[in-house]
Formats: structure tokens, sequence, C-alpha cells
């Protein structure tokens, strides 16, 4: 098993007494990895990739391969209009969640969970993990639905389950800002598009800010924590 201090790079640095310290110098890798057919989770990703990297992290925005037939995204508007404006951001690959500190899942519900093409690119993680290399990590996901009660907690946490057999270290948003309080959901930033009648709107952003600046916290702590020790 490759352990969490071959993830974590260290460094020697005196702190103000002049002693040795070891410290963690270069800045955490955030993947967020995520598909959407019609751009819901697309526009959060693009929010939490963003916020993530203001709060400091090296940050790949990350889109699972599709499976759908190219007939099928043709007969549907908004899915072509995503797919034409999303086809420059790269498909994920195991070697991106190698390469990250934590990453953070996007799907929209389908019947409660989380959509085939990212199951599909979650399946092809079989080779790391048999290696260890998915343990230590920390993981985190955000959802949406086209209904209030449409299945975003059970989404997330069907996703969850996948991050419990990594050996993976779940941080979610909980309710530990006052914006959670809005968005209501503290499994992770979920939105509610009401058929593409619902923009992602502040409430949204502002619990992909949360959840981003929280993660970036948490993994920034837990590679200086274990790069001491
Ligand atoms: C096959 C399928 C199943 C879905 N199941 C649900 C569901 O159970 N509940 C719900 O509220 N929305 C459901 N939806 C709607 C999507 O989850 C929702 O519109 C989502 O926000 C779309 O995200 P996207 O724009 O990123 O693709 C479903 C959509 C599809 C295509």
């Amino acid at each position: 098993m490759k352990s969490a201090m071959g993830i974590f790079s260290r460094n020697r640095t005196n702190d103000t007494n002049g002693t040795e310290t070891a410290a963690v110098s270069t800045p955490i890798k955030v993947a967020v990895v995520y598909y959407s057919s019609t751009g819901t989770i697309a526009e959060v990703s693009k929010q939490i990739a963003q916020y993530a990297e203001k709060a400091g992290a090296e940050v790949r925005l990350l889109k699972a391969a599709e499976l759908a037939p190219q007939e099928a995204i043709d007969a549907n508007t908004a899915w072509a209009a995503n797919a034409a404006a999303t086809a420059d951001i790269p498909e994920a690959t195991p070697a991106d969640i190698e390469w990250a500190d934590a990453v953070i899942f996007g799907s929209p519900t389908r019947f409660g969970n989380i959509a085939s093409q990212l199951k599909q690119f979650i399946d092809t993680l079989g080779g790391l993990w048999a290696q260890g290399k998915l343990a230590d990590k920390v993981y985190s996901g955000f959802a949406s639905s086209s209904t209030t009660h449409g299945g975003q907690e059970s989404t997330l946490l069907a996703l969850y389950n996948s991050f419990h057999h990594f050996g993976g270290i779940v941080v979610a948003p909980g309710y530990t800002d006052p914006a959670k309080f809005a968005d209501g959901n503290p499994y992770g930033t979920s939105h509610v598009d009401a058929q593409g009648n619902n923009p992602v709107d502040h409430t949204t952003r502002e619990a992909a800010r949360v959840q981003a600046e929280r993660i970036v916290r948490i993994t920034t702590a837990l590679k200086t924590g274990l790069a001491t020790t």
C-alpha cells in the first residue's frame, strides 16, 4: 500500500525559533471530476474548481467521458450545447486521481444514483485501488436534480459508498457555514435545476465556495500533519 507519506511531499524549514521543522511548501492538488449532460453540473464544477484555486490549490477540472450515442446528444438542445461548450475540458484518467491529494466528484441525479458515465470512470480506478493508491486522499461530492426531493442526498451517499472502499477520507461540507443553511445540503453542494428553468444561482455558488474552501483547508491540514509525523 502506498502510504500518505508517499502522497504528500515534505520539506525541511526553520520556524521562528530557528528550529528545523517539517512543513508543506507545495500547494495541495485538487481534481474536480464531473459528468454533466445538460450543463448544470458542468457549471457547479467550474465554480468549485475556481474557488479551490482561489483558496490556493492546484486544480484540474476534468469530465468523465460520454457514453451516450451522438444521436441522443443531438436530439437534446441543452445536451448538445453543453457538449460543445465543454469540448475543451480534458477527460479524466486514473492518472489524474493518482496525482490528486483531494478529489471532488460531481454528478446529476439519475434515479437517486450517480450518472453511469461517472460510475464508468470510477470503475476504471480498480488498478489504483489494488495498489492502495486511492487511500488516504480526501474525497467529496456534489449533485443536482430536477426536483427538490429528487434524490440529491441519495446520489451523494451512493457516491460516498465508493470513497469508503477506497480508504478515502470523506469530507462533507456539513453545516459549517451560514451559506449551508441556505442550500440546506450537508452532504455536498447541490442544485435543483427545475428541468432547466433554474440556472445555477447565488445560493449554489456560495455552497460551492464553502465546499471548495473546506476541502482545501482540511486537505492542507492533513498534508501538513502527515508531513510532520
Ligand atoms: C435518466 C435520468 C434520470 C433522472 N432522475 C432524476 C430523479 O430521479 N430526480 C430528479 O429530480 N431529477 C432526475 N433527473 C434530472 C437530472 O438529475 C437533473 O436535471 C440534473 O440537474 C441535470 O444535470 P446536468 O444538467 O448537469 O446534466 C434525471 C435525468 C435523467 C436524464
